[in-house]
């Protein structure tokens, strides 16, 4: 079959490496893709929100299925647009309609949701601009630190920790009034801190059934340590330690199934991933947020392990077919560092050449993030530049193939975490 990803990424790299491996898959396309993409698929040069030209490519190559990578085009309602076309709407395609889609789209949403689900996530309350008093006096019932959300997608950067009452105040009028975040806060949620370790977890579902993916843990920070600001994210690692199977078995009872289970009764047709930010509370998973896609750089250290057909699983989710289906998973670890240009996530230059960009493939995986092709070289062209996934038997082995390929790589003003995976060489569950 063919088959268009959507998007740029490391993310829609990784995906488009393990859904060329199917046997099933024929012409694979990548919009608009990546020198990294180009290795495994042809690229094409259409943005990923202009559905108008990403419909007829569809119709002109004969594409099956459509994998939606980011958020953005789907809470832009992508799935809407191709539904609402006789033409387009008998392909298949991996990503939620619109509403849907609001489980990441507006935090709101998904706090009614999880409440009315029963799903274990932290208290919270919705304020606008014309409640700023009530938020204030809210807020002074409140114990910091206290947790502030941005109710619309604001390129992960919406949340915001203030360690005292009058901090939090002055940021939700921030927020609120002076639209901080533009309209993304012009509702903000005020929520309770939850105190414990993070772990992202991975469903592809077809709104009745659903398969868990391997977990993943995801490093936030910029620095060693997990210091200084917060990015997209600079490393993963999969299997989590602290994942254990009696911790999961809780997260799919707990979580995962009222979650599937919600999105039926709401009458919601959810086909595509469901990214689950999760809180380990001392052994209890707490939902910190919904993703309507796949994380990224998870799914660099994700997709390695997956030894199932995933176009496969990909087919049946958009299908609606994927009752009785397993996947099966690679025993073996991974994990990712994100190779990043000097300076980000604050401001950083781009075009810097690229060097060692070859390395033995057989020792680690290298997915183009943000990276360019400009003549014979490949240049920087974001802030993550380049996902290095390492493979193998122990946590350490991974870690040590990851970072052995990582140093080989140079360019002006590199930079990676050190750190990836560290924390849980000797953590005791
Ligand atoms: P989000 O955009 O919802 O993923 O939040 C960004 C980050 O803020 C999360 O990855 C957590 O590290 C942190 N965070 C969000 N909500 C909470 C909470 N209720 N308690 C503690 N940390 C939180
Ligand atoms: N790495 C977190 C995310 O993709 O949102």
């Amino acid at each position: 079959m063919n088959i268009l990803i959507i998007g740029n990424g490391g993310r829609e790299h990784a995906l488009a490496w393990k859904i060329k491996q199917s046997p099933q898959c024929d012409k694979l396309y990548v919009a608009p893709g990546n020198p990294g993409t180009a290795q495994v698929a042809e690229n094409v040069a259409i943005h990923a929100d202009d559905f108008a030209k990403l419909g007829q490519f569809c119709l002109d190559k004969a594409i099956d299925l459509v994998v939606v990578g980011p958020e953005a085009p789907l809470v832009k309602g992508i799935r809407d647009f191709f539904e609402a076309d006789p033409k387009l709407s008998g392909i298949l395609m991996v990503g939620p309609g619109k509403i849907g889609a609001q489980l990441e789209g507006s935090k709101d949403f998904s706090k009614q949701f999880m409440v009315r689900n029963n799903i274990p996530t932290a208290k919270a309350r919705t304020f606008q601009a014309q409640d700023l008093e009530q938020a204030f006096d809210y807020i002074a019932t409140c114990k910091p630190p206290i947790v502030l959300k941005a109710d619309g997608l604001a390129a992960g950067k919406g949340v915001i920790i203030s360690l005292s009452q009058a901090e939090a105040k002055a940021v939700i009028k921030e927020m609120l009034v002076n639209k901080k975040f533009g309209e993304a806060s012009a509702k903000v949620l005020i929520e309770e801190f939850l105190n414990g370790i993070e772990l992202s977890v991975f469903v592809l579902t077809d709104g009745k059934d659903y398969v868990i993916l391997p977990e993943a843990k995801d490093y936030k920070r910029i620095g060693d340590g997990d210091t200084g600001p917060n990015t997209g994210g600079m490393g993963a690692v999969s299997p989590v330690v602290f994942a254990t199977r009696a911790f999961m078995k809780r997260v799919e009872d707990e979580v995962v199934k009222p979650t599937i289970e919600g999105l039926r009764k709401d009458g919601i047709d959810y086909k595509g991933f469901i990214f689950v930010g999760l809180m380990n509370v001392g052994g209890t998973p707490y939902v910190i947020e919904y993703n309507a896609r796949m994380g990224d750089p998870e799914t660099q250290a994700v997709m390695p392990r997956i030894k199932s057909d995933f176009l496969d699983l990909l087919v049946a989710a958009a299908k609606g077919t994927l009752k009785g289906k397993t996947i099966e998973i690679d025993e073996q670890h991974a994990v990712t560092i994100a190779l990043v240009s000097g300076g980000y996530p604050g401001e950083y230059e781009k075009g810097k050449v690229i060097r060692g960009l070859h390395p033995d493939h057989s020792r680690a995986l290298v997915f183009h993030a943000g990276t360019k092709q400009h003549q014979e070289h490949v240049v920087t062209e974001g802030g993550r530049v380049l996902a290095i996934s390492g493979k193998g038997n122990s946590l350490n082995e991974a870690r040590e193939k990851a970072y052995e390929t990582a140093g080989k790589i140079e360019w002006d003003g590199l930079y990676f975490r050190k750190d990836i995976g560290q924390d849980l060489l000797n953590y005791k569950v």
